[in-house]
């Protein structure tokens, strides 16, 4: 079975538990471009993330699932990492990486 963690940031991430220290810094190194970064603005809410977009490698969607449903915004390799969506108040962004996998980041209410 597969485990989650939440760090004090609010980045989940899979189980680092067999880990070496050189291995959680490269981790942590693929965690920090991957997890979306977000504001909130004028009742929206803009997703971005620091990953490069090749037809290679790129970020395929970010979702946006909140209490009652989700959104998902397909990217492709010539699109920018960075969206603009309605905000639903809380939730979970997530990042999809054609070699990576999933990625998510919590919502801070600031509660
Ligand atoms: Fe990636």
């Amino acid at each position: 079975m597969l485990k989650f963690y939440k760090n004090e940031e609010g980045i989940i991430y899979p189980s680092v538990e067999l880990l070496d220290k050189e291995m959680m810094d490269v981790h942590k190194e693929i965690n920090e471009k991957h997890t979306p970064e977000y504001e909130i603005k004028d009742n929206k809410i803009i997703v971005k993330v620091n990953h490069g977009m090749s037809d290679e490698h790129y970020i395929t969607a970010i979702v946006y699932q909140f209490c009652d449903g989700f959104m998902t915004i397909k990217l492709n390799p010539t699109d920018k990492p960075e969206v603009e969506l309605d905000y639903h108040g809380g939730g979970i962004l997530y990042t999809i990486c054609n070699i990576h996998g999933v990625y998510a980041k919590s919502i801070d209410l600031g509660i």
